[in-house]
């Protein structure tokens, strides 16, 4: 593999601060960063914007039939330093991180036809640049050949205790306990699901972070991307 297109896959458990790594990452190492959750999340969005899933109904083949008409674009915003999650042209960055759609992304990306159109659409974004990417089957899935593969796990009560603070510092108004039982059922749907379940690859290297610091974490995972890279 040469140097341009070094692959680094994070996967692991909800809110174990992938993304947080995975972006300070990117940007050591002049790397693109792709948050593939965010695209589970826009494909939810729209998928609840159309009225195919609320608390009573998922019509699947409605979604599936719809597929082609979700246009995702990630763009680059200079003033964030990471780039920012469209849907068919509109910024909805905010959008999907509600508790809404979380409510409801483990079931939209357990969907072997909406996995398929994403992987596809992954797959290309790393064809020929460095990347960093994360998720739940990028090791094991996206990239099986990924030059370094790390795996998150965390406590679901840190974890939960994380995203409620994320949630409530951006003016969100959620209870912790709704939180919990969230990333609890998360964890379930995603580790169970036929299609790509949340498994560690095997040359995986598990992070507990449950104890740790993000600035202790990051130098641990700098070390092993000197080592590797
Ligand atoms: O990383 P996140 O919490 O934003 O991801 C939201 C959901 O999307 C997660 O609960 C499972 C799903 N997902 C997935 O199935 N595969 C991925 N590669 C990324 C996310």
């Amino acid at each position: 593999m040469k140097d341009n297109k070094i692959i680094i896959a994070i996967d692991g458990f909800s809110s174990t601060g992938k993304s947080t790594i995975a972006k300070e990452l990117a940007k050591s190492l002049n790397y693109i960063y792709v948050d593939t959750g965010a695209m589970y999340r826009a494909v939810t969005l729209y998928a609840m914007q159309q009225n195919y899933i609320n608390e009573t109904h998922f019509i699947q083949s409605e979604l599936i039939n719809a597929l082609n008409n979700i246009k995702l674009t990630f763009t680059f915003n200079k003033e964030l330093g990471f780039a920012e999650m469209y849907l068919n042209g509109k910024n909805v960055e905010k959008e999907i991180r509600t508790i809404e759609v979380s409510r409801f992304v483990s079931k939209v990306a357990a969907v072997s036809e909406v996995r398929k159109k994403l992987v596809l659409e992954q797959q290309e974004m790393g064809k020929d640049k460095g990347i960093v990417m994360d998720g739940r089957d990028i090791g094991t899935v996206v990239f099986p050949d990924a030059k370094l593969k790390l795996f998150m796990t965390a406590s679901a009560d840190k974890r939960a205790k994380r995203r409620y603070k994320e949630l409530l510092d951006r003016g969100d108004n959620v209870s912790y306990e709704d939180i919990l039982q969230n990333v609890q059922e998360r964890d379930h749907i995603d580790s169970t699901r036929k299609d790509s379940p949340l498994l560690k690859a095997k040359e995986a290297i598990e992070f507990d972070n449950s104890d740790m610091g993000l600035k202790e974490q990051f130098e641990r995972i700098m070390s092993l991307v000197k080592d590797r890279i």
